[in-house]
């Protein structure tokens, strides 16, 4: 029997969840109608597998549903509160949010970027970055946002593949009080990218930059703009924007969502999920980069009018009382981070934390990786002080919005640490063997996804092929989420982390494919394999293996730091492994198949399982003795 949390706060709306029971198209109408269209759709949703039409006719604009219906009731209302790294504030209206984007859009619009261009935004973490997603879905352009932590090679990738006319970037960014030269690496990355006719540059550090004929700066474009720009009315499918994130092969996705199905499925999770009221003060720590800072950080709080927190920098820079610190200055109210963060605090101590009042807290949440129970128990006693429900959210990248999560807006069910409880109504979700038949309760499965959502990404963009094939092939017409998990005896979902080879590394979603790729293309290196293993705080780090060519006689240490350096130049830092061991070969099975299985049993120094379909059954000790071996020269390194 698991441990169960119950807890009073919250609303009782039962009606809710029996309505999506009964029918989850009409369900889903009735939750669109809580936003504002300017044309109502005829078609709920059009279902072709593996395309799903919601809303279809209906035109709406996002920017218009994040500011302007807010400009009768709220325009003096802080929307954004932003804490800088230094620690200098700013605070945006809901007034001068709308102000400011409407301004910016008229910038990009002199600069000829219109409905369906591709514009690319590698920014920091400072207002100017929703301001700049905001401007695009004002006019139609398709962001595409792209974490300041990633490389120019990534970037490049990145803007390439979405042909971006306009790059949005800033002279730099501040990470643990250093400078990263965001511009130059802008620079580097289109180099010879004729289709790129402008770079955007915020002045953020004010230190110097070299300026190409390209190159507009940001304040001088807005001086010179008109003050008003109308929303255009855009189909409820038009693309809001792509966002890439790592699959199983080397190359990035670029997910692809929609306008009028993605916003509803964020309002309606929004205010479920967080019980959001007109007082409240929301702090989600999450970079805008990735997915959770687009749907929870940029549309799902200024679709529903909340002020909210955003903050530049590292969660325990410049000490480890940083968030308490914006917690207790603000009076936050909700707070939602990743089980990493956590972690880590949690290591930091006790004392921290009760050394701040937080008495504001009401509702606290997580996601992005599976919470340990007692990290769970942690955070709910030592930060939410045993009153603050804890939401567990379960979803991804190309759900757009929350799956699984409780739900405290919408009614009252006791929590068990660790699980994300249920999923949200309107979406059927199910755990599978490999036949796809439901499995018994607390037997792992694969998690499917059995209803189209209105938050489900389009496409892949420019790749429709490869969208049915990653999600709608393993099981027909029925989406598969990459993700194992299991339903206990009381219907509660657990997560049980990815079932591909995808990493969640701190959070951050990366691919083993991706680094392998980056290692193999080093020189020396004829052939690679990457693993992840659990970690104390990361929940997971990358390991990595590797094979040299023939007749390569260069110091291990040397190559590794090649290969490091290699990594982060060509992915982000975020991908540097923890460790690469240097074999002779890679336990492979009979088909050809590196058994990553098993070089994370030895990384993890396990016994070894069931090897019989090993192409080579001397792989396996020889890997395990080069693992050994590399153990003791690492040992006596360090002793
Ligand atoms: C994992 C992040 C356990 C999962 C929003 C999923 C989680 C991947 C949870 C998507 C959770 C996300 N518990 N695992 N609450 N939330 N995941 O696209 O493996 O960066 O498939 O989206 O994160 O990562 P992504």
């Amino acid at each position: 029997m698991s441990e169960i949390f119950n807890i009073g706060l919250g609303n009782n709306r039962p009606e809710i969840r029996k309505q999506s029971e009964s029918d989850f198209v009409s369900f889903w109408d009735n939750q669109a109608k809580k936003l504002c269209w300017f044309s109502p759709w005829q078609k709920t949703l059009e279902w072709n597998p593996p395309f799903a039409k919601w809303f279809q006719g209906g035109s709406i604009n996002a920017s218009y549903n994040a500011l302007d219906i807010h400009q009768e009731t709220n325009s003096q209302k802080p929307a954004i509160i932003w804490e800088a790294e230094s620690g200098e504030s700013r605070i945006l209206t809901y007034r001068d949010l709308w102000m400011e984007v409407q301004k910016f859009a008229n910038a990009l619009k002199s600069l000829g970027i219109k409905k369906g261009d591709r514009v690319t935004i590698y920014l920091p973490m400072v207002p100017e970055l929703p301001i700049a997603m905001l401007a695009c879905a004002r006019i139609g352009a398709t962001h595409t946002v792209v974490f300041s932590g990633f490389s120019s090679a990534s970037l490049r990738e990145r803007i390439e593949d979405s042909r971006s006319k306009l790059v949005i970037t800033s002279d730099g960014g501040y990470r643990r009080g250093k400078i990263i030269k965001l511009k130059e690496i802008v620079d580097e990355a289109i180099q010879d990218f004729d289709f790129v006719k402008n770079v955007i540059v915020l002045e953020r550090t004010k230190e110097p930059f070299q300026l190409t004929s390209k190159d507009k700066i940001w304040s001088e474009l807005v001086q010179g703009a008109l003050a008003e720009c109308e929303s255009e009315r855009l189909d409820s499918l038009h693309p809001l924007y792509i966002l890439y994130t790592s699959g199983t092969t080397g190359k990035p996705k670029g997910v692809l969502h929609g306008t009028g199905g993605y916003l509803a499925h964020l309002h309606s999770t929004f205010g479920w999920a967080f019980d959001i009221k007109d007082s409240d003060v929301f702090f989600c720590t999450a970079d805008i980069g990735w997915v959770t800072g687009h749907s929870y950080v940029v549309y799902g709080p200024l679709l529903h009018g909340a002020t909210e927190i955003i903050f530049e920098g590292a969660p325990d820079y410049p000490d480890a009382s940083r968030m308490w610190e914006i917690i207790q200055k603000y009076k936050v109210t909700i707070f939602y981070t990743t089980p990493t963060a956590l972690r880590m605090f949690m290591k930091f101590g006790n004392d921290i934390p009760r050394s701040f009042d937080l008495s504001s807290l009401r509702l606290l949440g997580t996601v992005g990786e599976p919470i340990n129970p007692e990290v769970w128990r942690w955070y709910y006693t030592i930060i939410g002080k045993e009153k603050c429900p804890i939401i567990d959210t379960w979803w991804q990248t190309e759900t757009g919005g929350m799956m699984i999560s409780p739900l405290p807006g919408i009614e009252t069910i006791p929590l068990k640490p660790g699980s994300g409880t249920r999923p949200i109504p309107g979406v059927k979700i199910s755990v599978v063997d490999e036949e796809g038949r439901p499995v018994k309760p607390n037997t792992k499965g694969y998690l499917i996804i059995q209803n189209p959502w209105p938050g489900m990404l389009l496409t892949l963009w420019g790749d429709d092929e490869k969208y049915q094939k990653t999600y709608w092939s393993k099981y027909q017409n029925i989406y598969y989420s990459g993700d194992f998990a299991k339903i206990d005896e009381d219907g509660y979902f657990w997560l049980l982390g990815r079932a591909d080879d995808v990493l969640k590394v701190a959070g951050h979603r990366i691919g083993t494919a991706e680094i392998e790729s980056c290692i193999v293309s080093h020189q020396d290196i004829a052939e690679s394999a990457v693993c992840g293993i659990p970690d104390d705080i990361k929940g997971e780090v990358i390991i990595s293996f590797a094979v040299l060519k023939e007749n390569v006689k260069k110091d291990w240490l040397i190559l590794k730091h090649e290969i490091f350096e290699k990594i982060r130049k060509d992915i982000g830092p975020i991908a540097t492994p923890k460790q690469i061991y240097f074999v002779s070969k890679l336990p492979k099975t009979r088909s050809g198949k590196i058994m990553r299985r098993l070089l994370k049993s030895i990384a993890n120094n396990e016994k070894i399982g069931d090897t019989s379909t090993l192409e080579d059954g001397t792989a396996v000790s020889e890997v395990q003795s080069a693992f050994e071996e590399l153990q003791k020269s690492i040992n006596e390194k360090n002793s």
